[in-house]
């Protein structure tokens, strides 16, 4: 699997969301639709918002905070931030968080994988651990979706919300709690029109004119997504569980992207798992990108829904298309809780 025989080790973690929170019915003063068709559609009722001004470097340093303190360190080798709303086009959201977390100059970049961002940037930072470039990673997930969504529509709108997660990353013994199983990923481009903010980049360049009408917004095709999203997530959790000899129905708990509840329920019954196995807060937080998995993951952790042994499948899809999954056995952690800030 990698030339030292290292593997990656979760050591800490951590997340954070703005205190501001949108209910369903917030949204239903200024769009058509209703709480009941949003709870029922998505198992969504509120998300949070960063505030005007909040940038994702903003949530992504006091996530990372979290994570550094969970793991009881102020130093790591390299900063792997993901994030599908980066602070600006050039240069990269994370020199500038690792600067802010005082982490000196060490190396920091960002990973684009929408919403499986996260499973790809801990396969990136597994590897650094694995050659040897780095001993300990801070690995960051980062959204303000509120800065790409288009207000005025009802099928982006009310699924999004704004998060941030974080984890520290060591290197240890693949035999040890907190080893990450192998990290299997995936991508289809030819699909890529199913989710995409067509303006801003160099396709559609910037000559002084001002993009075409809501080209500068996040688009989803939602029923392709959905669809997409069932058969690539249930497929790679299979090759993910195979990988380390697990049976996906028989996982302590399913960590899966939050993107809806019913594309969650879908996975969970193809892959054999109950219910009460799969974690969910999406009810709270709604879609948080990237950092879905990290934010699920802390807060499952701090409120004990996520103990020490269990054997964790996790999985996530998004734009790209993109999706991967990857396998843990939940180590001993101290994670406080993200879903406190309330106002
Ligand atoms: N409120 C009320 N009605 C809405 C609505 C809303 N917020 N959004 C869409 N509708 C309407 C549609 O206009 C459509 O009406 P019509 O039948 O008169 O044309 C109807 O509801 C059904 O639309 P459809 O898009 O088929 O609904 P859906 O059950 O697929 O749910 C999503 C829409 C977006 C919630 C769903 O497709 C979804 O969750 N997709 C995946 C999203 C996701 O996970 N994205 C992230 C992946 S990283």
């Amino acid at each position: 699997m990698n030339g030292t025989g290292r593997a990656a080790v979760l050591a800490g973690a951590g997340a954070w969301l703005p205190p501001q929170v949108v209910t369903n019915h917030d949204l239903s003063l200024r769009l058509d639709t209703s709480d009941a068709w949003i709870r029922q559609r998505t198992g969504i009722a509120e998300r949070r918002v960063a505030a005007p001004g909040t940038a994702t470097s903003d949530l992504a340093v006091e996530a990372a905070r979290q994570a550094l303190k969970s793991a009881g360190t102020a130093s790591v080798d390299a900063v792997v931030l993901t994030t599908t709303t980066p602070d600006r086009l050039c240069p990269a959201t994370a020199p500038e968080v690792a600067a802010r977390l005082g982490l000196g100059t060490v190396p920091a970049f960002d990973v684009a994988a929408v919403c499986t961002g996260f499973l790809y940037a801990l396969a990136v930072s597994a590897g650094l651990i694995a050659a040897g470039t780095a001993d300990r990673v801070l690995v960051i997930a980062a959204e303000v979706y509120s800065s790409i969504i288009d207000p005025n529509d009802r099928g982006t709108a009310v699924i999004f919300g704004d998060g941030a997660g974080a984890v520290v990353l060591r290197a240890g013994s693949a035999d040890e709690p907190g080893a990450l199983g192998p990290v299997v990923l995936g991508s289809d481009g030819e699909l890529g029109h199913l989710i995409q903010i067509p303006a801003g980049g160099s396709r559609q360049r910037k000559s002084g004119l001002p993009p075409a009408p809501g080209d500068e917004f996040f688009r989803m095709a939602g029923r392709e997504v959905f669809r997409n999203a069932v058969e690539r997530m249930t497929a790679v959790c299979r090759e993910a569980a195979e990988a380390v000899g697990w049976e996906p129905g028989n996982v302590d708990r399913l960590a899966a992207h939050q993107a809806n509840s019913r594309i969650l329920q879908a996975v969970a019954d193809r892959l054999g798992i109950e219910g009460g196995q799969v974690l969910s807060h999406i009810e709270r937080v709604g879609n948080t990108g990237a950092a879905s998995l990290p934010l699920l993951l802390a807060d499952s952790a701090a409120h004990g829904r996520l103990s020490p042994g269990d054997r964790v499948l996790l999985t996530a899809f998004g734009g790209g298309l993109t999706w991967g999954a990857a396998t843990v056995v939940w180590p001993r952690l101290h994670i406080e809780s993200p879903i406190r800030n309330e106002v």
